[in-house]
């Protein structure tokens, strides 16, 4: 069971001005912040972050929102990190999203959808590493 997990405040949510309301339900869900920056990507760095999805329909819309406008990067420690903040977010259809859960309360649609959850123990440890050096995580 991993206890880390990497995070995105995506540039919809950043420009509603919910910086501070999905932090406030991140902390009160028990999770410690370990790293965090507001920082904003590229088309190269959003594309690479995302290369996984380079043969689907929405790569190019994806990588045109994520660059732009500045988001939110944290890493997150909490047991069992990655499982509990996916379901501290919801499905990335916020039309599917349980009720109260982030992307319910924030998100506009799949594309637009305010956070990011890693979904595995690995990839969460893949995404921290693009966003963030080792020194610059607490207590690693
Ligand atoms: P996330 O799960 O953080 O990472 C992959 C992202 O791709 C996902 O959030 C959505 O923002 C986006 N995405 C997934 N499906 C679609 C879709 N059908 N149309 C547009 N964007 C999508």
């Amino acid at each position: 069971m991993g206890n880390r997990t990497f995070t995105m405040i995506k540039p919809d949510a950043v420009k509603a001005g919910h910086i501070g309301a999905i932090l406030e339900k991140i902390n009160a869900a028990g999770f410690r912040i370990v790293a965090m920056k507001l920082t904003k990507l590229s088309q190269e760095t959003a594309g690479a972050f995302y290369a996984v999805h380079r043969e689907r329909p929405f790569y190019q819309e994806l990588v045109d929102f994520m660059s732009s406008g500045p988001i939110v990067s944290a890493i997150l420690e909490k047991e069992n990190a990655v499982a509990d903040f996916r379901t501290l977010i919801g499905a990335t259809n916020p039309a599917e999203a349980a009720p109260n859960t982030i992307r319910a309360l924030y998100a506009t649609s799949v594309g637009e959808n305010a956070v990011h959850g890693s979904d595995s123990d690995e990839n969460a440890t893949i995404e921290s590493n693009f966003h963030f050096a080792a020194c610059d995580v607490y207590g690693a």
